[in-house]
């Protein structure tokens, strides 16, 4: 069977999609459904691109006991539209971001905002915690955990 590809999307590709990244893979594979998804993250920029993510986010990531080891990779339009199935954004400027990288109505179609998919936390977008403090690393990681639960029992329909 063909696995679902996700793609989750941010500026920088080093704090807010790699943590996304790796919640998602962690849930998945607590469920015993790695088979059935390919799950990967990509920046807007290529600013940090071969870069580790962000210590902090690392550090905070690792307190709740996710290890985020991907490495920072600029969103690619020819191949990403093409390769997955559903584009994720984490904020409404990467939204608008993607968007404007294609004009191809398939392509938009596979495009979501990350916070479309939370249950818990009502949010329009998760807030970039690059320049910010200790709070905001940590709201990242709540934002994105209620995020990727959505996410995978939407897709799951459970
Ligand atoms: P991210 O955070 O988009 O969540 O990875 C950022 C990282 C780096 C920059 C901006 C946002 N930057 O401008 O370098």
């Amino acid at each position: 069977m063909k696995k679902t590809n996700i793609l989750f999307v941010c500026l920088g590709n080093i704090c807010r999609s790699p943590s996304a990244e790796t919640i998602m893979k962690q849930l998945v594979q607590t469920k015993g459904l790695q088979n059935k998804y390919y799950i990967d993250s990509a920046g807007i920029i290529g600013f940090h691109a071969g870069e580790p993510a962000d210590a902090r986010m690392r550090a905070h990531a690792k307190k709740r006991d996710y290890s985020i080891t991907s490495i920072s990779r600029q969103f690619n339009p020819i191949t990403d539209f093409k390769d997955f199935d559903l584009i994720i954004g984490m904020d409404k400027k990467n939204i608008q971001d993607l968007q404007s990288l294609t004009i191809e109505e398939e392509f938009l179609q596979k495009i979501y905002l990350m916070t479309k998919f939370n249950k818990i936390f009502k949010e329009e977008g998760v807030p970039d915690p690059y320049y910010g403090g200790y709070e905001g690393f940590e709201y990242v990681l709540d934002l994105l955990e209620d995020a990727c639960s959505g996410l995978l029992s939407e897709l799951e329909e459970f």
